[in-house]
């Protein structure tokens, strides 16, 4: 029997690459797209689907709670809850926005769920979300302690997820994973922010001493690893994703430079950001034993398909800066 994912925020980097793997993975599925198209939302990224008819796009803000209620109209059997304000700096500089659509949008969509009744509902969160891990990996009941207000917001509605799993018995599933990279990502991010810059011979700019280390999944590895969860995670409980293979913000550079063909004397160091969380890395024992996932693209080689990917794509970057003069930015 067809069964219809409603999938939030796949106009976004990590959504649209996870419409596309469900839809040409799976036959008998329809896939939802819910997606207010903020500035990261690209229709672009889901335009090879766009005419297929198990594909539908609905424009609509989760902080809109009647917008929210309408999904409903259709028969939902899945959720896979992506859509959020992702940038830590802009979070920085105004908190508001996440607050709205990470918590409040989170809310809307957990109480017309549950009214409605649907299988499962996959909650996509973070690393950040435990604050800066100086050795070791985090577990899964590692405490939380976010520490700038994009990953306090990712926290707080990974708390009304599970609080629904308790008090409601609703079926809810949280993954939180490390840093993704690949293509279609906002050029607001480090990785395709920097490959613009190399592009543009421009110098590239590295907070602090560039020695912060983050865990860099390939974007396609994080969407098989929602797949496992979403058909058979256990409902009330976290799984973390994520390559165990941390690299530093400056290694990254580094590596981009060679890949591009640049001088790393572009690299430069500017004050490093408030709240910089120095590292973090999850433990991913419990996805890899329970649901048989592991990753499968090394971080060389995905970073540079990725840029093999931005290079090709000119189209993608001219509707990056189509829209971000129509925004007047
Ligand atoms: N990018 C990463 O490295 C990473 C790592 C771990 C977890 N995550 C999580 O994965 C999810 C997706 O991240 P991404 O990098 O693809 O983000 P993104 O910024 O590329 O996409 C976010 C999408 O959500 C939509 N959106 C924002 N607010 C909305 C609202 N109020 N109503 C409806 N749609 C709204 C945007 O239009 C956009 O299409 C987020 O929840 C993020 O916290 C991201």
């Amino acid at each position: 029997m067809k069964q219809t994912v409603l999938v939030t925020g796949g106009a976004g980097f990590i959504g649209s690459h996870y419409i596309r793997h469900l839809l040409h993975r799976e036959e008998a599925i329809e896939v939802i797209n819910a997606d207010a198209l903020t500035y990261s939302g690209n229709p672009l990224n889901l335009e090879e689907v766009e005419k297929d008819p198990r594909y539908r796009f609905v424009r609509a803000d989760l902080t809109d709670r009647r917008q929210v209620r309408e999904l409903f109209g259709y028969k939902i059997d899945f959720i896979v809850h992506f859509a959020a304000e992702t940038h830590v700096d802009q979070s920085i500089k105004s908190a508001e926005p996440f607050i709205r659509s990470n918590v409040l949008g989170t809310f809307n969509l957990l109480e017309e769920a549950r009214r409605a009744g649907v299988q499962k509902f996959v909650h996509i969160s973070t690393d950040e979300v435990y604050g800066s891990i100086p050795a070791g990996k985090a577990g899964e009941d590692a405490p939380l302690a976010p520490s700038n207000p994009y990953s306090a917001s990712k926290a707080s509605s990974d708390l009304l997820c599970l609080s629904y799993f308790h008090t409601y018995h609703f079926p809810v599933v949280i993954t939180r994973c490390t840093n993704n990279y690949g293509p279609n990502q906002y050029p607001e991010k480090l990785i395709p922010r920097f490959i613009r810059r190399l592009l543009r011979s421009e110098p590239l700019l590295l907070y602090g001493d560039g020695r912060q280390e983050r865990d860099w999944l390939y974007v396609g590895d994080h969407c098989r690893a929602i797949e496992k969860v979403r058909k058979a995670g256990k409902c009330g409980e976290i799984y973390h994703i994520g390559a165990e293979h941390t690299v530093a913000n400056l290694e990254v550079a580094r590596r981009l430079c060679e890949l591009m063909g640049k001088s790393t004397s572009l690299i430069q160091f500017v004050e490093d950001r408030p709240g910089h969380d120095f590292r973090y890395s999850l433990d991913t024992d419990k996805i890899r034993r329970e649901l048989n996932w592991e990753p499968s693209v090394p971080f060389r080689e995905g970073l540079e398909k990725t840029v093999n990917w931005y290079l090709s794509h000119p189209e993608w970057w001219e509707s990056i800066e189509r829209r971000r003069s129509e925004r007047g930015d």
